[in-house]
């Protein structure tokens, strides 16, 4: 039987056209017209004023914090349940992350915690994680955040195409970031974008993005800088992409409607809620096993899915449990914990087909015995 991926990059033939053009341009260089219209292209698509192309979500992040000014010493706020990028950028710039746990009710940074946080301490800048396609609380987290003078850096990696009371994912906070990796809802196979409303910033970024070339005639530098534009044949894909961004979100959630249908009958079982206000992309369709009601782990349920070939993956293993963080301060930890213990990411792909999607519901209902 065919291997049924996670989140599958989803290419056809409008993005080898859009390939084919670039290249056929000449333009094989980490900047050009690709580039420069897929900024704009994005920029509108958030409501932003600014896009900045990058090599990657994390070097998006990265940007993002030099460009609000956290530096050595400094603390960070961070979700706990998250991608390990998100935290390391906190790391590269010589920061400490501290870890905030998940609000039960919508896995994303829990907004009391955050405010418990605040008041404890003094913070350079907070990184809430659009988990899985639905933005994080900001009606509550940059109200918080105003109000003790934080940078607000939304890790808008996962949610690109979500909106929060008609928001869109990556329109939050001072800056935001996206990533287009192979797994995410638009691909460069490899890319990433930095978004702000603020000119200098994106100036700045740009600046940042290409070794930090000071305006002269030889190659003079002031500052450290880094390689990390987008390439412009990337661009030209990201665009093909991004004009097919709604069609995603309306497949992905109808994939999490048929998982609901399929699945959500069974005792023990319980989908990712998704918050009031909140239009996720449901970017993956995860859910949790109870094992004190299901009997079953989910790393038993994952195992069997594994054997019929298909790839589940456990939620991620939240930040405050990762080894590498293990000396980092925490705020909560049981929500992201208990997440992780029982959280099961399903193929989730904007070309999973009906049949394989079928196959993935009869292997979950024989392994809980229905
Ligand atoms: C929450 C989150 N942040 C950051 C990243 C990093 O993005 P990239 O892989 O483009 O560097 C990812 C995904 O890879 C992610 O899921």
């Amino acid at each position: 039987m065919d291997r049924v991926y996670l989140s599958p990059p989803d290419v056809g033939e409008a993005d080898r056209d859009a390939l084919n053009r670039a290249f056929d341009s000449g333009w094989i260089a980490p900047l050009g017209p690709e580039v420069d219209a897929f900024e704009v292209e994005l920029a509108e698509k958030i409501g932003r004023s600014n896009a900045v192309a990058l090599s990657s979500g994390t070097a998006a992040l990265h940007l993002g914090l030099l460009l609000e000014g956290v530096g050595a010493g400094d603390k960070v706020l961070v979700s706990s349940l998250t991608f390990s990028a998100t935290a390391n950028a906190i790391s590269y710039v010589g920061a400490e992350p501290v870890f905030i746990d998940s609000d039960a009710e919508t896995w994303n940074m829990d907004p009391s915690l955050l405010n418990e946080a605040l008041k404890s301490g003094s913070y350079a800048a907070c990184m809430p994680v659009d988990i899985y396609g639905q933005c994080a609380d900001y009606s509550q987290i940059e109200a918080a955040c105003r109000e003790h003078g934080v940078a607000l850096i939304e890790d808008a990696a996962e949610a690109l195409g979500a909106t929060l009371h008609g928001r869109p994912a990556g329109s939050f906070g001072d800056v935001a970031a996206l990533s287009f990796n192979g797994n995410k809802i638009i691909t460069t196979s490899g890319g990433g974008a930095l978004l702000t409303d603020d000119e200098d910033a994106a100036a700045e970024a740009r600046f940042l993005a290409t070794q930090a070339r000071d305006p002269a005639p030889h190659y003079q530098h002031s500052r450290i800088g880094y390689n990390y534009r987008l390439s412009n044949l990337l661009a030209a894909l990201g665009r093909s992409q991004l004009s097919d961004l709604d069609r995603r979100v309306e497949v992905r959630r109808r994939i999490n409607a048929t998982y609901r249908d399929g699945l959500g009958d069974l005792d023990g079982i319980e989908f990712m809620p998704e918050a009031e206000g909140s239009h996720s992309t449901f970017w993956l369709t995860v859910l949790t096993v109870d094992p004190s009601v299901t009997g079953v782990h989910r790393e038993e349920l994952r195992t069997v899915l594994e054997e019929q070939n298909i790839e589940a993956r456990p939620a991620w293993k939240p930040m405050h449990l990762q080894p590498v963080f293990a000396e980092c301060e925490s705020f909560g930890g049981e929500t992201s914990s208990r997440l992780f213990d029982q959280g099961l990411c399903l193929p989730s792909g904007s070309n999973l087909s009906a049949s394989d999607q079928q196959r993935v519901i009869d292997v979950i209902r024989a392994t809980l015995g229905n």
